[in-house]
């Protein structure tokens, strides 16, 4: 039983950055966001066929959804799906807190409904999953998904919305040439099998892998990722130089190519635009092919960085 069919663009848009103030330096990426610039970025996105937009309620704790259903406003809400999640950290006391996180998203995004709804992490997945068959009976919520849950938590939330008639329709885990474990604990491969969209979330490491920061330029001062991998740019060098060695040869740039790694993988990227001339570098990704060669040596070079880039909200899989 599903709602519909979820359309799979090659590329999502992610909008956790679009929580910050906007101010440099402040919040979780320190980028500077501008409306007439976040406006053009949802033009250029609907230009190119780019229809799906990743959120969550703790982005920016709501901002990122008020941001994004604002900006989204230009648009018909048939020419775009969004995806936001059932944080369980977040839940109220009531009786129905994911009913209820719900309805605060909806009215945030300013919508009657959401394309794709996620469990944003395994918190205890006998206890939330359930709560999403009432949702999507009501037609509030279109498709379900889980994020962050390892292989048998994937399982057991497929065997619970099966029990109802349902099932999980996508899986949203970090992946990237620097944290590959999706992939090595199966999770790729079980999707493949099962014919579910796997989506990889921080394919870019959150601008590490862009090849615009290096120690030189390290990422915004203040902010949380510069924390996180202000001190790992040097071991990365090598890899970004290749990124955008291979990028230039097909007229693209390094990140570019680290995104169609992901596609070539067999990913869904959710990639987190803040600036318009990301959307075009997305456009760019869709059309590179990596031969088998290449994905080797980018993968080689990724190990041999050895950085950890595990989110300090994620499980080992
Ligand atoms: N389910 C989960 O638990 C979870 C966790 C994390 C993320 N996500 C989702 O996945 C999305 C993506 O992750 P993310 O935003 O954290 O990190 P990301 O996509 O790896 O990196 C985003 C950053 O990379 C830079 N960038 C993006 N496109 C670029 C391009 N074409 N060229 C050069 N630089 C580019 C931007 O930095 P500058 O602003 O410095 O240019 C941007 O802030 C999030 O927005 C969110 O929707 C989900």
């Amino acid at each position: 039983m599903t709602n519909g069919n979820l359309k799979i663009p090659t590329v999502a848009l992610g909008t956790w950055a679009w929580g910050d103030s906007g101010e440099v330096g402040t919040g979780y990426f320190g980028s500077s966001l501008t409306q007439v610039g976040l406006e053009e970025i949802a033009d250029r996105a609907h230009t190119a066929g780019f229809s799906l937009w990743d959120t969550a309620v703790v982005y920016g704790a709501g901002r990122s959804e008020n941001v994004l259903g604002e900006i989204l406003k230009r648009l018909a809400r048939s020419d775009y799906q969004l995806s936001t999640k059932f944080t369980p950290q977040a839940a109220g006391i009531g009786a129905y807190p994911v009913a209820e996180m719900l309805e605060q998203s909806l009215a945030r995004l300013g919508t009657d409904y959401i394309d794709l709804y996620w469990i944003h992490n395994p918190a205890d997945v006998p206890r939330w999953t359930p709560h999403l068959i009432p949702l999507l009976k009501s037609g509030k919520v279109k498709h379900v998904g889980v994020s962050n849950h390892n292989l048998s938590e994937i399982e057991l939330a497929n065997r619970i919305l099966g029990e109802a008639g349902f099932r999980v329709e996508a899986v949203q885990n970090h992946y990237s040439l620097l944290y590959r474990s999706a992939e090595r604990a199966g999770i790729l491969n079980y999707c493949r099998k099962q014919d579910i969209p796997f989506f990889a979330y921080m394919v870019l490491e959150q601008g590490a892998l862009s090849g615009g920061y290096g120690p030189e330029n390290p990422l915004p001062a203040g902010s949380n990722r510069a924390e996180t991998y202000n001190g790992m740019l040097p071991q990365l060098k090598a890899l970004t130089d290749k990124l955008a060695l291979i990028g230039q040869m097909q007229g693209a740039a390094a990140p570019d190519v680290a995104t169609a790694w992901a596609i070539a993988k067999g990913a869904t990227p959710i990639v987190g635009v803040t600036k318009p001339h990301h959307v075009d570098g997305l456009v760019r990704a869709g059309r590179i092919t990596l031969s088998p060669d290449e994905i080797a040596e980018l993968e080689g070079l990724a190990d041999a960085a050895e950085v950890d880039t595990r989110g300090w909200w994620e499980q080992r899989m």
